[in-house]
């Protein structure tokens, strides 16, 4: 069935260029009304203007569509709480954040300043953090919304010089763990996407053959799929290059050990049975795996 979005409204941050311009022109396309927010900044975040978000407006408005441009920095609550009051005074609505807007500051940790860690986790984190808190009142009175969070591969499993940045995305996973859960009740639905694709964040990482073949549309559909009407919730998804992936946080079925004083020499003997992948399980929540552990426990414990 036809994925549309027609009588939505959609906010897409860092929607100036690269993957976020990809993202507003498909759900443009597709009938969202769509907030195109980009500070305009560079790759590394500094400078800003708001020529890049006005160009894809301009873009989105040619082909039709009905966009508007926002200039706030997703770090600053205050600017983010009246880019989000500028779409619901617009179109009376807010149903879809795409939370794209990032930056790079990679270094090994060694090297690495701790005002660099600070600011990655700024933009991708707190900046997800103030988009969504700004979204969500008016998704919860509405019962309906939908929230996407950009994780990343480096958050997931992690890449040399990228501690700030792996830190920060993988925050979001768990950022979108809990906020899955609230969210049910309102029909609030919260997945994360993990892109690979030739942006300028992607420059000099790879080389020239492995970017042509990372068009950023490969990644779109994933994202349509993510904040459609039918979208399931706690999902992350990983896209690029027209192939798309799952990555789960599994949960082995571990081993005993005990609670006597030899526990942790019995751990040091049964540590490949605990990390043993068969039959292993994705949790429905935080208690879920309390409990699991409680009841292996209840069993061993039980009088015979
Ligand atoms: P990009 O650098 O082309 O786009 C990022 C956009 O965010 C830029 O237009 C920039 O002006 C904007 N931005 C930066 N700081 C901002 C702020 N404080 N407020 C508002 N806008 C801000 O990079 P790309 O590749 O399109 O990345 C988009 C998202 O996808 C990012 O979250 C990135 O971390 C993520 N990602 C990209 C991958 C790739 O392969 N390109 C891999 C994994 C994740």
């Amino acid at each position: 069935m036809a994925i549309d979005f027609k009588g939505l409204v959609a906010i897409v941050t860092g929607a100036g260029g690269g993957l976020g311009r990809q993202h507003a022109l498909a759900l443009a396309a597709r009938g969202a009304k769509v907030l195109v927010n980009d500070l305009g900044g560079a790759r590394d975040g500094s400078g800003g203007s708001l020529t890049a978000a006005d160009a894809v407006v301009a873009e989105i408005r040619a082909a039709g569509g009905e966009a508007i441009a926002n200039g706030a920095s997703v770090t600053d609550w205050e600017a983010v709480q009246a880019m989000v009051q500028q779409a619901v005074d617009t179109w009376g609505r807010i149903d879809i954040v795409v939370n794209n807007a990032g930056i790079l500051r990679d270094k090994t940790f060694a090297k690495m300043d701790l005002a660099d860690f600070r600011l990655v986790l700024d933009v991708h984190l707190m900046g997800a953090v103030h988009c969504t808190k700004a979204a969500w009142p008016h998704m919860v009175a509405q019962n309906y919304g939908r929230i996407l969070l950009t994780t990343s591969s480096t958050g997931l499993y992690g890449n040399f010089g990228q501690s700030n940045y792996g830190a920060a995305k993988m925050a979001l996973v768990g950022l979108m763990q809990t906020l899955a859960l609230e969210g049910a009740k309102h029909d609030i639905r919260v997945n994360c996407l993990a892109p690979t694709a030739a942006t300028r964040m992607t420059e000099g990482l790879m080389p020239e053959a492995v970017l042509a073949a990372l068009q950023p549309q490969a990644v779109v559909p994933a994202m349509l799929v993510l904040v459609s009407r039918d979208a399931p919730t706690r999902t992350v998804l990983c896209a690029g290059a027209g192939n798309v992936e799952a990555a789960h946080i599994t949960l082995t079925q571990g081993t005993w050990i005990g609670l006597d004083g030899d526990a942790p020499e019995r751990l040091a003997e049964q540590l490949e049975q605990a990390c043993d992948r068969t039959a292993e399980m994705v949790p429905a929540n935080g208690s879920a795996q309390g409990a699991h552990e409680v009841g292996r426990a209840l069993e061993r414990l039980r009088p015979a």
